[in-house]
């Protein structure tokens, strides 16, 4: 998994946050863990190496024969990179579909009932909202306001993903004061482009 990140040394790349040394220690750690920890709390029927399988793969099609900027899609070849390794790990055809059905479960459209599937869906979730992660992306945008732009609306779809109530309650207080920061921003931009106007004219 580690070797499949561009070893980029370059500022320039546009791709950077997909350098191993920041996307692996966080987003895919924080995954596994939660996985572990909300699997033992509230799915204890699940099979959790299934689930650990698809914490570790989900999103390898960020990186995993990606062609464009856009990182739609990404669910679909990580579950490609998935079936191929566990493949040659030698896992049955069952095992490889269940770990399939959890990685397209982190996709915002994609509902399963599989409890598997939840389970990697929340941790996937919730391990974006308790992380850096949100914040972290900030330094690969070409400017601030694209970045509060795709912050308000990752916010909200990460937490439409969320359906344990447990962590609805947890996170849902942090979801409405980012919505009060970008609101606060909003209302505070408009006061700057009006000066800007006025200097202007
Ligand atoms: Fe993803
Ligand atoms: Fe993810």
């Amino acid at each position: 998994m580690y070797g499949l990140h561009p070893d980029v040394m370059t500022e320039e790349f546009k791709f950077r946050y997909l350098k191993v040394d920041w996307f692996f220690p966080n987003h895919m750690h924080n995954v596994l863990e939660q996985i572990k920890l909300l699997g033992k709390k509230y799915f204890k029927e699940a099979d959790i190496h299934a689930c650990l399988f698809a914490g570790l793969f989900h999103d390898a099609g960020l990186v995993y024969e990606r062609t464009t900027a856009d990182a739609k899609g990404h669910e679909n070849r990580s579950v490609e990179y998935a079936e191929k390794e566990l493949k040659l790990l030698g896992y049955d055809q069952s095992f490889i579909d269940k770990v399939s059905e959890c990685i397209k479960a982190t996709e915002p459209d994609y509902n399963s009932e599989l409890p598997e599937a939840l389970l990697v869906r929340n941790a996937d979730a919730y391990a974006h909202i308790i992380s850096m992660h949100f914040f972290a992306k900030a330094n690969f945008t070409n400017d601030i306001h694209s970045f509060i732009k795709w912050f308000e609306d990752k916010a909200q779809s990460t937490y439409s993903k969320i359906t344990l109530p447990d962590l609805q309650a947890e996170v849902g207080p942090i979801i409405d004061f980012y919505k009060k920061i970008i609101e606060n921003y909003k209302n505070n931009k408009r006061e700057t482009d009006f000066l800007n106007k006025i200097v202007q004219d």
